[in-house]
This record gives C-alpha cells, structure tokens and sequence, in this order.
C-alpha cells in the first residue's frame, strides 16, 4: 500500500531532495521494492541515524530487522565500539542481512539473533541506549512494555509506522490498527516516557525514557 500522510506532491518533493544511498542501501532499495519488503526507506533511515548520533547510542536493540535496511542506517550511525542486536522471526531474512552487512562494512558490530524479537530482547541481557522496533504491529503494546525496562534511563525507544497510513484515526476492527492505536495512547499516558510522534512517511514515534 502506498503510505501518504503528508501530501503527495509534498512527499514528492522532499524524497528528492535526500541525497544519493550507497550501492548497498541502493540495492537494498530495489530488492525491497521489487519484493514487496516493508523497509523504513531513506528519510526514516537518516532520522535514525540522527537519533544515534545525537543520543551517542552505542549499545542497540532492533525488533523487527527483516533484510536489515533500518540495521545498517544504525550500525554506521553508532561508529566504533558499538554493538547493535539484529532481530528477525525468518532466517531467510537474516541470511540475505547477513551478506549485506558484509558489503556494508558492518558485519563486526552486528549481532544476528533468529527468532521472536520480543524473546529475544527478554533474553538479551544488559540495558540498550536505544531500541527500535518495528514487529508486526499487533505486537506494539507488548514490545512498549517489555522493551521499556531494558532501556537506560535517557536513552531512546523508536517506533515505525504509527500512524499506519492514518487507519489509527478510524474505529479499527484489525488487530494491527488496534495494536498501533494502544501503543500511541500509551505512549502518551505513560509518566515514564517523553514521546514525540513525527509524521515522517507512515509516522514515526520517538520517545525519550525519563
Ligand atoms: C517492517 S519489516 C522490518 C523492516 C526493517 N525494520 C527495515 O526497515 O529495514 C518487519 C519484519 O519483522 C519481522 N517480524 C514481525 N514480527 C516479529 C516478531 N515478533 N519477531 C521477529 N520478527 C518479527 C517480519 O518477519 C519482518 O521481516
């Protein structure tokens, strides 16, 4: 489905402006369009990168990995001596991630672990600077809370597609418009975040844990 939230010609024009992606985000690109590969894409992928930068996140959790688009934008944000948890329930996925981290360069800092990222992240030991999730949505309240414990007090918990192509302002049915739709108000309820819901492609929410 073709995500509009802003105006197309908008949308349009602000694509165009965002510089050149390497070969390998560029193949990425195309294997994701070709496929059908629900990625971040570019303008999301440099608000993470951002994030990193700015945060100094060094230790990250990614929920929801798939080819590993969103991972590589974070593992070349984050620099030397990070180490960045890669997550994704189909091992074909991994493998494909796998050989693109490779190309990229980042392959050292990238850990891959197959399975349930909510698991997983259980499972991980240690607290991040910053988790990114991006599951299937019905899972957003779980993944909110189980994630909200793992992370530093300060540090970042990042959240794609909230406004899902703006579904969360119906009465929703589907168990994914439900899910995004508890996830924002507890985001918004909660006294132990500071979120921020920037409607960049299909909405992307930033919350800072207090
Ligand atoms: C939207 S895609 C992730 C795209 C990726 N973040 C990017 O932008 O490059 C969602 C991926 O999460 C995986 N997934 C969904 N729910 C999951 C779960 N609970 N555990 C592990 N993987 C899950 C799917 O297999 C799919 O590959």
């Amino acid at each position: 489905m073709k995500i509009t939230i802003t105006d197309a010609r908008v949308e349009k024009y602000f694509y165009g402006l965002l510089p050149a992606r390497d070969a390998v985000l560029k193949e990425m690109e195309a294997l994701a369009r070709k496929n059908d590969i629900p990625i971040v894409g570019p303008a999301v992928g440099r608000l993470l990168a951002m994030l990193v930068m700015i945060s100094g996140a060094k230790r990250i959790f990614e929920m929801g990995s798939a080819i590993g688009y969103s991972t590589i934008w974070l593992a070349r944000a984050a620099g030397r001596g990070a180490e960045i948890f890669y997550t994704d329930g189909n091992p074909a996925n991994a493998e494909k991630a796998c050989a693109y981290f490779r190309r990229a360069g980042v392959a050292g800092k990238i850990r891959v672990r197959v399975g349930d990222s909510l698991k997983l992240l259980r499972r991980t030991p240690g607290r991040f600077d910053l988790i990114f999730m991006d599951v299937d949505k019905h899972q957003y309240p779980a993944g909110l809370r189980i994630a909200l414990p793992r992370l530093r007090s300060g540090g970042l918990f990042v959240t794609d597609n909230t406004l899902w192509s703006g579904r969360v302002t119906r009465k929703a049915k589907d168990a994914a418009t439900r899910g995004i739709q508890e996830f924002n108000r507890r985001t918004y309820h909660s006294k132990a975040l500071f979120p921020v819901l920037i409607p960049l492609r299909d909405g992307v929410t930033v919350c800072q844990k207090l």
